[in-house]
């Protein structure tokens, strides 16, 4: 396996090494071999970062390698020059590639024409680097995954498309609540589905965020409008997404010990009170670390040759 696109893109077995790895990077950061010695590895962000972009830079350095971060007016990229081309001479020069953009596809072809790994660190359809960090936090506070239950609400985009992934993959039953006109891509679902059945776990969908919520362990949530959405349709969201905001009344009907997931930026008052996102039963801080070890994990794995990947 060259690249890190989406999380489908690993067997359960790479994402066990993978959070195995995590967990013993984080036990000991900078036991790990250099591996990035004397190497830099590309870093395109064409959207604002706060925790990827420190995360990897901090991941890199854990593995004796530097961040070279650019973003399009930087790049001839801006100018015209073709994300084929780009790929072409970033893989003479970089040991791996790590890019968030817009549209899917153009990680897609970067990766296609690269000769290094390359790692999606957010597009408008996924965000696999962010479900690896989740799912060490719930495996982390819950003990593992099966016969867990996670309800994320909100917009349906790239933060739950990776966390439903990751959810059919090891066995957490989940409950996505949108609007109808913001659900998840059906696509994502119905593939989703098809691999939750092999781990005999089920992927659902409700516009009822009650519903959803009800005996969950784990509620997750994310902003209202995305990094790529119109910003024009910032009131309507606000208007339409009001009864999907976690408060205190949705988290009592879930499990006792319910916990509350975000992968920050938050907003507070939009998707989630301070109550709750400042309250005991938040992990968002320890998502946010787990970022860091996460993605040398990641970064070390791909790097050595170690993951099989997934056919699709
Ligand atoms: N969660 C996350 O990806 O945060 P940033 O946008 O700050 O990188
Ligand atoms: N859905 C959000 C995630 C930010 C990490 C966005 O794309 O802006």
């Amino acid at each position: 396996m060259k690249d890190y696109l989406q999380v489908f893109d690993l067997t359960l077995d790479d994402l066990v090494h993978l959070l195995d790895l995590s967990s013993a990077f984080r036990a000991a950061p900078h036991g790990a071999p250099d591996v990035l010695r004397d190497e830099i590895v590309f870093c395109y962000f064409d959207k604002p970062s706060t925790r990827t972009r420190v995360s990897f830079h901090a991941a890199i350095a854990r593995l004796g390698g530097e961040a070279e971060f650019v973003g399009p007016a930087e790049l001839q990229l801006g100018r015209g020059e073709t994300v084929e081309d780009t790929a072409m001479v970033i893989s003479r020069y970089a040991r791996a590639a790590v890019i968030r953009t817009f549209r899917h596809d153009d990680v897609v072809r970067f990766a296609r024409a690269a000769t290094i790994p390359v790692i999606n660190a957010l597009t408008d359809t996924h965000h696999p680097c962010q479900a690896l960090a989740d799912l060490l936090t719930v495996r982390d506070h819950k003990g593992g995954f099966a016969g867990l239950r996670l309800a994320y609400v909100g917009a349906g985009n790239n933060v739950a498309h990776s966390l439903v992934q990751a959810a059919a993959m090891t066995g957490i039953h989940v409950v996505v609540s949108t609007p109808p006109q913001l659900a998840p891509d059906p696509t994502v679902m119905s593939e989703a589905s098809a691999i939750a059945e092999a781990a005999r776990s089920v992927i659902e969908w409700t516009a009822d965020p009650t519903e959803a919520v009800k005996a969950a362990d784990v509620i997750y949530t994310d902003v209202w409008l995305s990094m790529g959405d119109p910003p024009e349709q910032a009131a309507e969201r606000r208007r339409t997404l009001v009864p999907y905001r976690v408060d205190e009344q949705l988290m009592e009907l879930a499990a006792p010990d319910a916990v509350f997931m975000h992968c920050l930026p938050a907003h507070r008052g939009d998707e989630v009170v301070p109550a709750v996102i400042d309250g005991p039963r938040s992990l968002v801080a320890d998502q946010a670390e787990n970022r860091m070890h996460t993605e040398q994990a990641l970064l070390y794995a791909l790097v050595g040759g170690e993951l099989r990947g997934r056919d699709r």
